[in-house]
């Protein structure tokens, strides 16, 4: 098969036992959905056109990247009713199968076996292991020459013989087969009890029609994972996510406990970065190099420049500049920009505003809606009031601004640069630059007031 090939995803099961709304096939594993892994494993290996089989109207042809095709399953229960639905849409020749519950098959072992239908002129070629807890898969019967003779179904084992529950190689859905010579074989496929058309009870009837049916055995238990229900899904989010560490690792990067660490699949991370425990990186994430990570923190579609620190804090939508210091202990919601060599420290609380280079929200701070200027200094427990109680204004710090401890900005308000706020005031009205602004009761003493408390209490 030296010309792009065709590849045919079975993604149209109802999946009851994943007791759950969505349909199977869109459960994400490691953030993808698992038709997306299985899609872009079939474009690594080099497939011409992808056509992938859904249900009507369960949602999972909306989500399906551009340039896959699709094919109803209008009629029929079972993987042979579903590979009957793309027939109007396949040319003769070899056609690769993938299961879209099979989310870890690799490009390798795609191309692995079309090289191996193609040298033995198979009619069907059927991925295989023996590393795997056998349960519920289908079982390899192969004949004395070693071929495969027939594959016995056991999500059902009443009725199956021991003998055959006793075999541990199984079939990973995962074949290559010859068009129309599948479909002609499929038509004489019989419903089982359930009413289902399995798409192995072809096997037979190719055998019958002279065809070679031989199996490409994989050791790689990782693969192999098929996902029927919350375990397989736990299963395959564990080594897909072990899977995406090591890419990471082999690139430079630190795990220091990969065990408690989660990376989805879009995430980016530079060399000699460090990634501690507890760390999760989601959606579209990219990380510079030299960076510090963790320990626990989430990040999720923020972006970190190089040589940058985020400890025990949580992201969102936000943008980390180079050498900026993040935590420990603060949050950054969407719209939050941290400029290069800034500093947000402990519990502090940014949202939509920009801390400009090198300024420091070191302490115990709201900054909603502001614009804090450069080589700003942020006192302890300055405090944005961006909200009216009916509309958000926004905050200006110019530059090098040092706030005293316990400002509240009154928000629209605008602070000069180089201006300075006391202690504790309430800041309602613009300071200009370079000036002090003050807003706050001026301290009386009462003398004596302790004696007289104490007199009181006689
Ligand atoms: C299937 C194989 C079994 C193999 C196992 C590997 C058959 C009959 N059995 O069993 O030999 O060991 O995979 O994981 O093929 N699908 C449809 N339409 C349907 C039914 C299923 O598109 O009507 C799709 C599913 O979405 C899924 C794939 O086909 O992606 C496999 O179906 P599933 O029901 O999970 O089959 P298994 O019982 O796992
Ligand atoms: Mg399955």
């Amino acid at each position: 098969m030296a010309e792009p090939f065709t590849v045919l995803i079975m993604a149209a099961g109802q999946g009851t036992r994943m007791r759950s709304e969505l349909p199977k096939v869109l459960h994400p594993v490691c953030g993808k959905p698992m038709v997306e892994w299985v899609i872009d494993a079939a474009r690594t290996a080099g497939a011409g056109r992808i056509v992938c089989v859904t249900r009507p109207g369960d949602g999972v042809a909306g989500r399906l990247p551009d340039g896959v095709e699709v094919a109803e399953q209008v009629e029929g229960e079972g993987t042979g009713a579903a590979v009957l639905a793309a027939r109007p849409l396949i040319q003769p020749g070899p056609v690769v199968i993938l299961s879209g519950d099979h989310p870890l098959v690799t490009p390798e072992h795609v191309t692995g076996m079309i090289r191996d239908h193609d040298t033995h002129d198979a009619g069907v070629t059927v991925l295989a292991t023996d590393e795997l807890d056998p349960t519920g898969y289908g079982r390899i019967v192969r004949d004395a020459g070693g071929e495969v003779e027939r594959i016995v179904e056991t999500k059902y084992t009443a009725g199956v013989p021991d003998e055959l529950l006793a075999i541990r190689e199984v079939n990973l859905g995962t074949y290559v087969v010859e068009a129309p010579l599948l479909f002609e074989a499929l038509d004489q496929v019989q419903l089982d009890d359930q009413g289902e058309r399995y798409l192995t009870e072809v096997i037979p009837v190719v055998n019958a029609r002279g065809g070679r049916v031989v199996a490409h055995t994989t050791a790689d238990a990782g693969i192999a994972v098929g996902v029927n229900d919350r375990a397989g899904l736990m299963r395959a989010e564990q080594l897909a996510g072990e899977r995406i560490l090591e890419g990471h690792a082999r690139q430079g990067v630190t795990f220091l406990q990969p065990a408690s660490t989660r990376v989805e699949t879009e995430v980016t991370i530079g060399a000699d970065s460090v990634i501690g425990p507890g760390v999760s990186l989601l959606g579209t994430t990219a990380i510079g190099s030299g960076c510090e990570i963790g320990p626990h923190t989430t990040l999720a579609d923020t972006a970190v420049g190089d040589g940058a620190a985020v400890i025990h804090s949580y992201a969102v939508a936000a943008e980390i500049h180079d050498e900026a210091l993040i935590g420990p202990f603060a949050y950054l919601r969407p719209g939050s920009v941290v400029r290069a060599g800034a500093k947000v420290g402990t519990f502090v609380e940014v949202k939509n505003s920009e801390i400009g280079e090198g300024a420091k929200v070191p302490h115990l701070s709201y900054i909603g809606d502001a614009d804090v200027g450069e080589r700003a200094n942020i006192g302890a427990s300055t405090i944005t009031a961006n909200y009216d109680g009916r509309e958000k204004h926004r905050t200006k710090l110019g530059k090098s601004v040092k706030t005293g401890i316990h400002t509240s900005l009154v928000a629209p308000v605008d602070v000069g640069d180089r201006a300075y706020t006391g202690a504790g005031s309430v800041i309602t009205g613009n300071v200009p630059e370079g000036a002090l602004g003050i807003a706050r009761e001026k301290q009386r003493n009462i003398e004596g007031y302790a004696d007289r408390v104490e007199e009181d209490s006689e």
